[in-house]
């Protein structure tokens, strides 16, 4: 025993407390057998002399280790190594796992190796997120902070699947005041974004082989969602007045449908709004065939030019339409925050099988967000924003006109974060493409969005997430790298 001398350990982080790194030199000598079980170690004044420090803190290190179950102390009359360490997972310095070497299922065929961050050293023009240096960091950090310290104990208890109280009604009463939706807290379920909700919705309305009707044009991670419970998916036209329902109603003379996907608001990717007439024909087919409309409403909020049409919910008085909705784009998509409005008994269908999957949210951050809603603080931050991006939308649209007229064509979008550039001439658009991410600019070709994936000679250029001399410089790439 006379050998052992107590060292603090280097391992953690540098700023670790002194007690701390006494404890974690005390485990590394007993993993190692410098310590053996059943021990005898010196009393603690001599480690405070050995190690120069206060006894106070010789005395937490060991309060510590006892209370891990390292050794056991006895009130004057010592320290010992527990007989019985604390089983502690092998530490396996290994490389990895073996390769996996078990049969799987097909994986379904839309399963694609895509890309899931963004990476820094490139301008990503498609990716339809808001500028993260935009983010209300401190704000979000901040609130969290306070709720958690205020409520902790019961925002970290398991919670209400369809989630926390204080979120839903905040926002039944942001869909009330800013979207005309008479919504009750009941009729609110948040989710881990719209995806979630997406996929929640398809799961408790369409059964396996039946038909849910797309835009096409339209958002591919809807259709992946809806096909990953195995719904058939019927692409229907869609134009300058948003999608195509008398063609949506002819195939619905034809089959059954169980569900129809739209985005009403900008239409995705084209950014057109449904026009009055096709709004009021859509809530009747919907009504006469008992169909749901599954809203996505991903981006209320960015309205440049008078007021937003209002959601399809808002005029909906059958009981067939269920809106989406994300806080993705007006707060940061990395919350994981979506919600869904519906009438009262498909809400409550959906939360159950919320629970299944998912148990609950992340209530704590949920909390946090029903706080700065209730403050008014996200209102605040959506107005800023919406200067802001108005902004960019106009100065892409000049750089457009002035630097790339002869190739691109567009309408200026009356809201969202990008806009739906035609190109005007016939070009390669997969070398164009290719040429500008060798220099940093990277556009997604348009067959993204289309349900053939055919090329549609069109791009979705996303002006939000870049400041006016970025998108300047995006234009000079794309100008450059043309083929004339
Ligand atoms: C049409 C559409 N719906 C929803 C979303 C938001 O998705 P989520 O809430 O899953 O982040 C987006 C964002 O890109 C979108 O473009």
């Amino acid at each position: 025993m006379a050998s052992w001398n107590v060292t603090l350990s280097d391992a953690g982080p540098a700023e670790a407390p002194v007690f701390l790194r006494i404890t974690h030199g005390v485990i590394e000598d007993i993993r190692r057998g410098r310590l053996k079980p059943g021990q005898r170690l010196p009393g603690t004044r001599a480690w405070a002399n050995a190690l120069d420090v206060n006894r106070n803190t010789v005395v937490a290190a060991v309060a510590e280790l006892e209370a891990q179950g390292w050794v056991r102390s006895t009130p004057t009359r010592g320290t010992w190594v527990q007989e019985q360490l604390p089983v502690e997972p092998r530490l396996a310095r290994r490389p990895g796992l073996p390769p996996l070497a078990v049969h799987l299922a097909p994986p379904p065929p839309f399963l694609t190796e895509r890309r899931f961050t963004l990476p820094d050293d490139v301008m990503h023009l498609s990716a339809g997120t808001p500028d993260p240096r935009l983010f209300p960091v401190e704000l979000i950090a901040r609130t969290w902070r306070r709720v958690v310290r205020r409520k902790g104990r019961h925002l970290l208890e398991y919670g209400d699947p369809a989630g926390h109280p204080s979120l839903r009604r905040a926002l039944a009463n942001m869909v009330a005041d800013l979207r005309g939706v008479p919504a009750t807290m009941e009729q609110v379920v948040v989710t881990r974004g719209s995806q979630m909700a997406l996929d929640l919705i398809a799961r408790a309305v369409v059964a396996p082989g039946e038909t849910v009707a797309v835009e096409a044009l339209g958002y591919r991670p809807a259709w992946d969602a809806l096909r990953l419970i195995g719904a058939k998916l019927e692409p229907i036209p869609v134009d300058d007045e948003g999608l195509n329902v008398e063609a949506l109603a002819k195939v619905m003379r034809r089959r059954h449908v169980r569900a129809v996907y739209v985005t009403p608001h900008h239409q995705y990717p084209t950014t057109v709004t449904m026009s009055a007439a096709r709004r009021l024909a859509l809530l009747e087919l919907a009504r006469k065939h008992r169909v749901l409309i599954i809203e996505d409403d991903y981006d209320h909020e960015f309205h440049y030019q008078g007021r937003p049409v209002l959601p399809l919910l808002a005029g909906d008085d059958s009981g067939v339409v269920a809106s989406v909705g994300t806080l993705s784009k007006v707060l940061a998509p990395g919350l994981r925050l979506g919600f869904i409005v519906a009438p009262t008994e498909l809400a409550q269908r959906v939360a159950r099988l919320r629970a299944v999957m998912d148990r609950q949210g992340d209530h704590p951050m949920e909390a946090t967000v029903a706080e700065l809603i209730e403050e008014g603080e996200l209102q605040r931050h959506v107005r800023k924003m919406r200067v802001i991006y108005e902004r960019r939308r106009d100065a892409l649209a000049k750089l457009l006109e002035t630097r790339l007229g002869d190739t691109l064509s567009f309408e200026l979008p009356t809201g969202g974060i990008s806009l739906w550039a035609k190109v005007r001439r016939p070009l390669a658009l997969d070398t164009w493409l290719s040429r500008a991410q060798h220099r940093g600019v990277v556009v997604n070709p348009g067959s993204v969005y289309r349900f053939d994936g055919h090329e549609p000679g069109a791009l979705r250029l996303v002006f939000a997430r870049f400041t006016e001399g970025e998108l300047a410089s995006a234009v000079e790439v794309l100008r450059a790298t043309a083929p004339r």
